[in-house]
């Protein structure tokens, strides 16, 4: 029996989301209904309300959560009724050209649920990035389930969903940093900070953060930046160097994804280093610079797409670190609140006041 449940949707473009009654379908083959404990409140989500992905409104909004299965459709053997599940946005397919040349985290057909969650009058939702959990329920595919410890706070495992694993996952994975490199982050929100917790855990010396919030530079020092830079006070790329012995440093990773932070990136880079972008820009953004820049500094430029993760491989290795004390997850937690201030909390993030807002079910 479909069952009516409560979700956050944006109705239409700029306009405040909304609490509504949702129906979720029984699972199909291959799909799974989860009942969600916890969702961070993440930038995408604002950037659905706002048109900035597509216009397939309405959308049903959340993507970075955590839960507990609750019925499986046809076929499903790799989770039960009763598992802890992480949600994750690219479950990947196993038979695309990137999947068949083993390079399954560039998968580039993942799946997601096929049946729709509707409007209680029919109206189709659209999950965002396939997820859709500001919601008691929501229905995935089953790739899109990640079992672990269920002993974790679901407020603190949900945030392995995007924000974190995709800066954590862009500094080790994209940026392959390793012990003894130097790190530079550029934009220290809930992505950037998650990048420096990777190289603190990788070994990475110095960390140097930078950001034009000095509230988030704290947060940045607590999480394992060595050195902070104040880019409303300082050149970014001076200050960089100075603190790598005037060279650069081996991997600098935008977490704010816009054409001057990217710039700072690439020049507060040491020769043969790695720039990684990891924050979105918008289609309107450009970049204009010397070729023979690109071509005499050498090194890697690389984008890193949910940090490369292979929910399956990191999420559980993640939650392990965490309760051992080696990865303090439980500090980009913020602030509990519920489904009905999911607004307020696009507020919140906007004015810079926290790293995760995360809506507890
Ligand atoms: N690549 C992926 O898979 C992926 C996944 C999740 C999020 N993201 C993206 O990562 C980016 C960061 O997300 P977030 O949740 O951390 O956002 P956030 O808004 O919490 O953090 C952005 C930070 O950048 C700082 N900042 C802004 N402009 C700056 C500048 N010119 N110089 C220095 N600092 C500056 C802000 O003060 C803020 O602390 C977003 O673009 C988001 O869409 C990417
Ligand atoms: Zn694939
Ligand atoms: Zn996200």
């Amino acid at each position: 029996m479909p069952q009516q449940v409560r979700g956050v949707i944006a109705r239409s473009k700029g306009a405040p989301v909304e609490l509504t009654d949702i129906v979720i379908p029984d699972p199909g083959p291959g799909e799974v209904v989860v009942s969600i404990a916890a969702c961070g409140v993440c930038h995408t989500d604002l950037t659905y309300r706002d048109g900035g992905i597509n216009d397939e409104f309405p959308f049903l909004l959340g993507h970075e959560a955590a839960g507990t299965v609750e019925s499986v459709g046809e076929g499903v053997d790799s989770v039960r009724p009763g598992d802890f599940v992480v949600l994750n946005w690219r479950a990947v397919c196993g038979q695309c050209r990137a999947c068949k040349r083993g390079r399954p985290q560039y998968c580039f057909d993942t799946f997601n649920a096929t049946q729709k969650m509707t409007l209680t009058d029919g109206t189709e939702l659209t999950p965002a990035l396939g997820i859709g959990a500001f919601a008691d329920k929501t229905l995935v595919h089953a790739g899109q389930c990640t079992k672990v410890d269920p002993g974790v706070d679901p407020a603190v495992a949900g945030l392995l969903g995007c924000g974190v694993m995709a800066g954590l996952g862009a500094a080790v994975n994209t940026g392959g940093v390793g012990r003894g490199d130097s790190v530079a982050v550029i934009g220290c929100g809930g992505v950037g900070d998650a990048a420096i917790a990777g190289a603190r855990l990788a070994g990475a010396s110095p960390i140097i953060a930078v950001d034009r919030d000095a509230r988030k530079l704290e947060w940045a020092r607590d999480l394992g930046a060595t050195h902070t830079v104040d880019a409303t006070e300082t050149d970014a790329v001076a200050a960089i160097q100075e603190l790598t012995g005037g060279f650069g440093a081996d991997v600098v990773i935008d977490a704010v994804g816009r054409p001057e932070t990217w710039k700072q990136a690439f020049y507060a880079r040491d020769l043969a280093g790695t720039v990684v972008l990891v924050g979105v820009p918008t289609p309107d953004m450009r970049l204009e610079m010397p070729l023979l820049d690109f071509f005499s500094r050498g090194g890697a430029l690389k984008s890193s797409w949910y940090g490369d993760c292979l929910p399956e491989r990191d999420f559980p290795v993640l939650i392990d670190l965490h309760q051992q004390g080696r990865l303090p997850l439980d500090r980009f937690v913020s602030e509990r609140i519920s489904l009905g201030d999911v607004e307020n909390a696009f507020h919140t993030m906007h004015a810079g006041e926290v790293l995760r807002s995360v809506v507890i079910l």
